[in-house]
């Protein structure tokens, strides 16, 4: 196993196991790949046998969740003031490698890039499933000591208005989100 930045050659492979796995939908694809000139992008990549095995990417300088959700983007662009945030995009780790630590490492990686590229805060967006589990929940604590937290039951609910539909729930989304911001 073998853990290193991705670059833009990478981003095909991320766009379809986000879209496949995260949320689904043209959108997300897209989204994905208006990054190829890896400006405003990074993250570390999980390797093994020359695949993919797991990502955790990152948009630098712009505070964006999957859909807009403009009360709490406010109330974090009132903490963070003019100074640099990043925010964790997508995070995915094959099944058959999951229960390793290996989106843990992804994340420390992650931090320790965005503080390196002069972040200060870092916002993440964790997935709460139908039945409340949060997957990413004992990971997101590796981006900083958190300074702010909502949670938003049916932060997903509109994402079929932006052509997107959830891997669980289909169009009628009704997962919710625990959204941090952590300073780096
Ligand atoms: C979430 C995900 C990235 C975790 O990957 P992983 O490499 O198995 O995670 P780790 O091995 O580093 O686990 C760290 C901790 O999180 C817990 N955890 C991992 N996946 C979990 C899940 N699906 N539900 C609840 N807890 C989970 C682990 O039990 C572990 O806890 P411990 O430290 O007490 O043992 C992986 O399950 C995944 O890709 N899921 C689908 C996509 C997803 O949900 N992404 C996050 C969107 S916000």
């Amino acid at each position: 196993m073998e853990y290193c930045e991705i670059g833009s050659q990478d981003l095909e492979t991320i766009a379809i196991l986000s879209e496949r796995h995260l949320t689904h939908g043209k959108k997300i694809l897209d989204d994905i790949r208006q990054h190829r000139l890896m400006t405003d992008y990074f993250g570390v990549k999980a390797v093994e046998q020359d695949q993919i095995i797991g990502f955790y990417t990152c948009i630098e300088g712009r505070l964006e969740f999957t859909l807009p959700h403009p009360e709490a983007e406010r109330e974090i662009r009132k903490i963070i003031g003019d100074k640099k945030i990043v925010t964790g995009d997508t995070l995915y780790v094959d099944p058959a490698y999951r229960g390793r630590g290996i989106a843990s490492e992804l994340s420390r990686r992650v931090t320790e890039m965005a503080r390196k590229r002069g972040g200060k805060f870092f916002l993440t967006e964790a997935w709460i499933h139908p039945d409340g589990i949060v997957p990413a929940r004992k990971i997101v604590p590796f981006n900083g000591d958190v300074v702010y937290r909502k949670i938003l039951p049916g932060f997903y609910r509109d994402l079929y208005k932006y052509g997107m539909e959830c891997p669980i729930c289909g169009r009628d989304c009704v997962c919710g989100a625990e959204v941090e911001l952590h300073i780096l």
